[in-house]
């Protein structure tokens, strides 16, 4: 098992892509802290992470990370444990796909908050609770580089621009430290939060985008949450020792066209 014996925070880890991180890191024998907002969801999530790997110890936490109240819980619920943290997966995000024109305050400081605020100050505060040797993993998107016609992305686009350049920059700071910091680059994943984003489109415009998806991706399909747990595990693990600042597509070969 390759992550025997560490320790690892992952937000967003009771639904979609977090949920199969969090599982993939469980059954490499991690134990786990995952956050969400809604109790509920992290409850089942944890029944569902306890099948798929037995002796896996979880904790979970709910706090909202659009707020410096609920990253200073998380960040105050991490340091009651003398047990320093191995892997901090910055995943919890949210995606406002609205024309440009349309984009509210509101929008904007909740994506920024979440996507990119959340995950600044969480690795900052954290950094006493840090490992040498650990690995913070940001789930970015194949949106901060490539767009899709009509999917307007400025504001997720811009808020995972920021989270690359945020990866980047600070595997330079903490890489004397011994913190290694990359960042996974989904390309598009069956979960909640892309259902949630193309229910609203009218019929033709779902159909369109199904037409568009499966003819764009080479591997012939969208992904699965399990798709983007493998590179987070190997990103982890010791296997990935002298990886850093580096910004991986997982996208069936979406980007490489
Ligand atoms: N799905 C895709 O196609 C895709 C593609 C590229 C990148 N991504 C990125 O992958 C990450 C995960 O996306 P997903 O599709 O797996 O999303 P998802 O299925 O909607 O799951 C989101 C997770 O984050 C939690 N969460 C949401 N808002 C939160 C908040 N304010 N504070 C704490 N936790 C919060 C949710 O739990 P609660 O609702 O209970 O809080 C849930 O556990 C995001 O950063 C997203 O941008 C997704």
């Amino acid at each position: 098992m390759r992550l025997q014996g560490k320790r690892a925070l992952v937000t967003g880890g009771s639904d979609g892509i977090g949920l199969a991180i969090a599982e993939a890191f469980a059954r490499e024998g991690a134990d786990l802290l995952i956050v969400g907002r809604d109790a509920g969801k992290l409850d089942t999530a944890r029944e569902t992470i306890a099948k798929a790997a037995e002796n896996a110890a979880i904790e979970t936490l709910s706090a909202d990370l659009a707020t410096s109240a609920g990253v200073d819980a998380v960040v105050g619920y991490v340091g009651q444990s003398s047990r320093p943290l191995d892997i901090l997966v910055n995943n919890a995000g949210v995606a406002y796909l609205v024309p440009f024109e349309t984009v509210s305050a509101e929008q904007f400081q909740h994506s920024f908050a979440l996507n990119v605020t959340a995950a600044f100050f969480l690795t900052q505060q954290l950094l006493p609770h840090l490992s040498a040797g650990a690995s913070v993993i940001n789930i970015s998107s194949y949106f901060a580089s490539k767009m899709i016609p009509k999917r307007p992305s400025s504001l997720y686009s811009l808020s995972k621009g920021a989270l690359n350049s945020l990866t980047k920059s600070l595997a330079f700071e903490l890489g004397p430290r011994g913190i290694r910091v990359n960042a996974i680059a989904p390309g598009t994943i069956d979960t909640a939060m892309r259902r949630k984003s193309i229910v609203n489109l009218p019929q033709q415009a779902q159909d369109e985008l199904k037409d568009y998806v499966e003819r764009s991706y080479p591997l012939g399909r969208i992904g699965r949450p399990a798709d983007v747990a493998g590179m987070a595990v190997h990103l982890a693990s010791h296997e990935a020792a002298w990886t850093s600042g580096s910004i991986f597509a997982v996208d069936g070969g979406y980007t490489a066209g």
